[in-house]
């Protein structure tokens, strides 16, 4: 109420008969309108509050924001976004492939991949490959019994694979390329 002075009464009113009692009277209505404004402005934060509200929760219920992965059968479900991103992107490297080789295409969100789904083969394959490199790994590898079986990288997908989706050909057979190098000669 500080903007109200009787200075400004004095000022507006001028000097009447009735000053104090229309002083009076403007005070009260000054009191009513700050009042009122000050009531808006209540009503106003409440309705922005509500509209930001509104806002974060629909943010919250888009799904890619929100939801962790849905499906994972061999990975830990816990596992941190950025790890699985980066498998994710070491499988994409191993083999020479993009993400669609091995996720489908979503029924519903055309041009968009659905990671969930099952439906490709290729991720089965992957599934079968990830325990076999893991077997691999703790179950070879590990003869001296490491406290953390699960961290052994011995054999990763590249191994293999090489850049290739289909290794067998390309990295495991031997190929010939030219005659074997002399025996070292016996002196
Ligand atoms: C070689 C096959 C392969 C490639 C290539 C691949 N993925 Fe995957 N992805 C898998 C498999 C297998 C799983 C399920 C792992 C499990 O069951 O633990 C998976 C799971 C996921 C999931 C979790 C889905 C869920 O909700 O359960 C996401 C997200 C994902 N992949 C993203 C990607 C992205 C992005 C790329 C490309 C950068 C990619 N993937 C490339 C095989 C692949
Ligand atoms: C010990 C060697 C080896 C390792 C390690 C390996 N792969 Fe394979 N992978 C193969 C061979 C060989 C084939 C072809 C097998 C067949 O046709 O039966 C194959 C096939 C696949 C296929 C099917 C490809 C297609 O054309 O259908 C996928 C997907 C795959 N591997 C993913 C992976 C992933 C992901 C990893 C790592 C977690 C991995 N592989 C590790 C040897 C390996």
């Amino acid at each position: 109420m500080s903007g109200i002075n009787p200075l400004i009464c004095l000022l507006e009113q001028g000097i009447h008969r009735n000053f104090w009692k229309k002083c009076f009277h403007f005070l009260i209505l000054k009191f009513k309108l700050t009042n009122m404004i000050y009531r808006n402005r209540k009503k106003a934060t409440i309705i922005a509050s509500l509209a930001a509200i509104v806002v974060i929760s629909l943010a919250a219920h888009t799904p890619e924001k929100q939801q962790g992965p849905r499906n994972l059968q061999v990975l830990s479900k816990n596992i941190s976004h950025d790890s699985l991103d980066a498998i994710m992107d070491e499988f994409k490297a191993a083999l020479g492939v993009k993400c669609n080789f091995c996720h489908a295409q979503s029924a519903t969100n055309p041009g968009h991949l659905d990671f969930a789904s099952d439906d490709k083969m290729e991720k089965g394959a992957a599934r079968h490959m990830m325990k076999m490199t893991t077997e691999i790994n703790t179950k070879f590898f590990n003869w001296n019994g490491s406290n953390a079986p699960d961290t052994i990288r011995a054999v990763t997908c590249i191994t293999c694979h090489r850049g290739s989706e289909h290794p067998e050909a390309s990295a495991l057979t031997f190929e010939h390329k030219g005659p074997p190098p002399p025996p070292p000669a016996k002196n």
